[in-house]
């Protein structure tokens, strides 16, 4: 090892060159990682960190939105992030795109993301406003003299109540500056299984990447590696493959480097194909995936024909520093960690 360079696994069917390495920048050029459930997806994700780790121990930034919350386990150091401790502050008034973020995670209509815009316009409020404290806006909003308002009101409150009641309002709360809660070179497993509701989950987890991506683009993230666990949970809101498509195609020169994690290519966009320069494919089993794999790669009928029947923890990878698609036994974690 060293040379900026990390070993991913080895080579099988093949007697030269037994270890694939992998270049530390091509980890800013970003990874997709698929397969079918129980093929090795979060274990190769662990092994490319635990090894990032080992080489550059105090040099990246590593943040992993840990959908199941299995990180834990398979990372030798990191600090667990309990969401509920770690409370963000969805409205952002130095920017508007929050209210863009809202739009699509609560799917509000044209006229309520109007009002919430004006809300903030009129009420002058310096830097301090989060959910609750918008929430009361809304609720004293005049609204006498015209129906239409009362009833885009109304909406709007009943939109926003799930994110400011009871225990959510704690992931809502927050008021420091997003940046602090991941100031440190280390790696940070934000714990989501925390979050019973998936739909809660999701804004969580979106607003998250949202600020990774605003921060970065202040080039204020550089080193950072950013893991999105079970994407196609998040893309199902078109916000979040809108944030993490352009966040693919931008942010690389800015220094931040995705991991996208899938088990599902059909509910990922070519978009996000093509801005990944690192494919690591594990076991599909689905004639759909496959399908898609097989177009946008353009891999040979012969490979195809391998991933089906790849056992957990192999893969067909494609990396920039080789030629050709390799078959790859990636490296499995020490039983002990
Ligand atoms: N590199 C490896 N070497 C040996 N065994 C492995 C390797 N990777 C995974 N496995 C085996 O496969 C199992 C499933 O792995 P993992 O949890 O990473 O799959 P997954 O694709 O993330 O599944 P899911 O979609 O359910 O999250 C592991 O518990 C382990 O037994
Ligand atoms: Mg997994």
């Amino acid at each position: 090892m060293g040379n900026n360079e990390i070993v991913l696994g080895k080579a099988l069917g093949c007697k030269q060159e037994p270890l694939i390495v992998m270049p530390i920048d091509i980890l800013f050029r970003h990874i997709l990682i698929v397969g079918a459930t129980g093929s090795g997806k979060t274990r190769t994700t662990a092994f490319i960190i635990n090894s990032l780790q080992h080489a550059y121990p105090h040099k990246y930034r590593i943040i992993i939105l840990d959908w199941h919350g299995e990180y834990r386990s398979l990372l030798k150091k990191h600090v667990c992030v309990d969401p509920y401790n770690a409370p963000i502050n969805i409205v952002d008034i130095k920017t508007l795109s929050w209210i863009e973020t809202l739009y699509d995670v609560l799917g509000l209509t044209d006229p309520q993301a109007y009002v919430l815009q004006k809300i903030i316009e009129k009420s002058n409020i310096a830097s301090s406003i989060d959910i609750r404290k918008l929430y009361r806006l809304i609720e004293e909003m005049d609204t006498e003299n015209a129906k239409w308002l009362r009833e885009v009101k109304y909406a709007l409150l009943r939109r926003l109540a799930p994110l400011v009641y009871g225990d959510n309002y704690r992931l809502f709360a927050g008021t420091k500056d997003f940046l602090k809660l991941f100031k440190n070179r280390t790696t940070y497993v934000v714990d989501l299984s925390m979050i019973r509701e998936t739909r809660i989950k999701r804004i969580y987890a979106t607003f998250i990447i949202r600020y990774v991506f605003d921060y970065a683009l202040r080039s204020s993230m550089h080193d950072t590696i950013l893991v999105i666990e079970e994407a196609h949970n998040l893309m199902k809101n078109s916000s979040s493959l809108e944030i993490i498509t352009r966040m693919l195609s931008e942010i690389r020169k800015f220094g931040v480097g995705v991991i996208v994690v899938s088990q599902s290519p059909s509910g990922l966009s070519d978009d996000i194909m093509k801005n990944t320069a690192s494919k690591i494919i594990h076991s599909i089993k689905s004639s759909v995936d496959l399908e898609i794999i097989s177009r946008s790669l353009v891999l040979d009928r012969e490979i195809i024909g391998v991933i089906p029947y790849l056992e957990p923890g192999e893969a067909v990878v494609t990396l920039p520093n080789y030629k050709k698609p390799l078959l790859v036994k990636i490296g499995d974690l020490p039983e002990k960690l």
